[in-house]
């Protein structure tokens, strides 16, 4: 069958690496893809956001699949739409990607639920949010409603602070109607953890537990970002903790959906965790995979993917089909120099074919494009090094060769992926 990818990051090339690998697919379609998806997928001009043309694409690809890999169009309804035309499509509808499309609808559910969250408060009305920041106490946690791109939170360390986030969103606008609700929320502390799920609705299928690294530099300073890199599995996340996930937050959440409105949600389904001192809560959920989650995660799924994604549209997925490999895979993000601020583009990139023949090294592409005949930068994140090894170690090392094989001008990454869960094992 022919698959059709929309989108165009990292987690996007990662998808389409995987989903080539199955010997169900005779070719794959990327909507927009980038230079890496190219190698391997036909890539056509559809922006990501544009489902009118992506369902209309679709049809006339007569593809078998279609993989939604980031949150917009799934919030804008793809799925629904596709679904009418007897697609298959492996993603949420826009019912169940209100999980992620409005943090308001997700804790409304998790309270719902009975799911372990930090504690919080909806306002539209400036001086409302603010009494009831001053009410949580300091620091205080700002989040916009609806979809910001990563960027609808701040946490505000005093009153002024948490005055200037609230009025970003509620008065200047910022995050368009998407900051029409704001979200204040008490401060959690502990270590994060990505644990993401294929789901069919009911039946629940982990996949390895990740941790991202969200901060632009070294020792978690500097901005936050989309994410500068991941590592798979997370220590941090024992098989105690993934029971926990199970039976107090996936299979809860599940059959709150169902109850609230009959909506059954199928496909990934993210979970960002803190391990607090009382216990795992609820920081977010994603209705798909994480980036760079997915250049660690997928890797480790010992699995065909279109298999596994086909049973989960039908509603008829089978935890024990979605095993992880023995291993460990780090991801490594080779960033433009000022990412998440401006950057500039159009920067050659050389090292591209040494750093992908290389034992276990896998070259994700994030925002790079084809010119003339070179791979050159086109945005802010612009690979994902993959490493490949028999433990976290060994994959960190083999990630950071891949890295240093690659040059481009400007080119910054983080060089401690992965040091929580190193220090976890008692190495430096
Ligand atoms: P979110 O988009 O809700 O995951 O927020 C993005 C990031 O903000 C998270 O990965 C956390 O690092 C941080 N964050 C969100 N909510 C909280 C909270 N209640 N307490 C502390 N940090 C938070
Ligand atoms: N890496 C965080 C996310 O994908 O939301």
């Amino acid at each position: 069958m022919k698959v059709l990818v929309v989108g165009s990051g990292g987690r996007e090339h990662a998808l389409v690496w995987k989903i080539a690998q199955s010997p169900l697919v005779s070719a794959i379609v990327a909507a927009p893809g980038n230079a890496g998806t190219a190698r391997i997928a036909r890539n056509v001009r559809v922006a990501a956001d544009d489902v009118d043309s992506l369902v209309r694409l679709a049809g006339e690809e007569e593809c078998g699949l279609v993989v939604v890999g980031p949150e917009v169009p799934l919030a804008l309804g793809i799925t629904d739409r596709l679904a009418e035309l007897g697609v298959p499509v492996f993603g949420p509808t826009r019912a169940a990607a209100r999980v992620e499309a409005s943090k308001s609808f997700a804790k409304d559910l998790m309270l719902r639920a009975g799911v372990p969250t930090a504690r919080s408060w909806t306002a539209d009305d400036p001086d409302e949010a603010v009494s009831r920041a001053r009410e949580a106490g300091f620091p205080v946690v700002i989040k916009a409603d609806g979809l910001a791109a990563g960027k609808g939170v701040v946490i505000a360390g005093d009153e002024t602070e948490a005055e200037a986030a609230i009025a970003d969103a509620l008065i200047r606008g910022r995050f368009g109607p998407s900051g029409d609700v704001v979200l204040i929320e008490e401060h959690l502390t502990g270590e994060e953890a990505s644990v993401l799920a294929l789901t069919d609705g009911e039946n629940v299928a982990f996949l390895a537990p990740s941790q991202d690294h969200k901060r632009a530099q070294d020792g978690d300073a500097g901005p936050n970002t989309g994410g500068m890199g991941a590592y798979a599995p997370a220590p941090v996340v024992t098989p105690d903790l993934v029971e926990f996930a199970r039976s107090a937050v996936f299979e809860p959440t599940l059959s709150a959906l169902r109850e609230l409105d009959g909506t059954i949600y199928r496909g990934v389904l993210y979970a960002g965790l803190m391990i607090t001192p009382e216990g795992p809560k609820v920081l977010e959920f994603n209705c798909r995979l994480g980036d760079p989650e997915a250049q660690a995660v997928l890797p480790l799924l010992d699995a065909d993917i279109v298999e596994v994604m086909m049973a989960t549209t039908r509603g008829e997925l089978d935890p024990a089909s979605v095993p992880t490999r023995a291993g460990a895979a780090a991801c490594v993000v080779v960033a433009s120099e000022g990412y998440p601020g401006p950057y500039e583009k159009g920067k050659a990139i050389a090292g591209l074919d040494t750093a992908s023949s290389m034992d276990d090294v896998i070259v994700f592409h994030a925002g790079t494009a084809d010119r003339d005949g070179e791979v050159v930068t086109s945005g802010g994140r612009v690979l994902g090094v993959t490493g490949l090894g028999s433990d976290l170690a060994s994959a960190i090392e083999r990630a950071y060769v891949g890295v240093r094989a690659i040059r481009f001008d400007g080119a910054t990454y983080r060089t401690d992926i992965g040091h929580r869960a190193l220090r976890k094992c008692g190495m430096p």
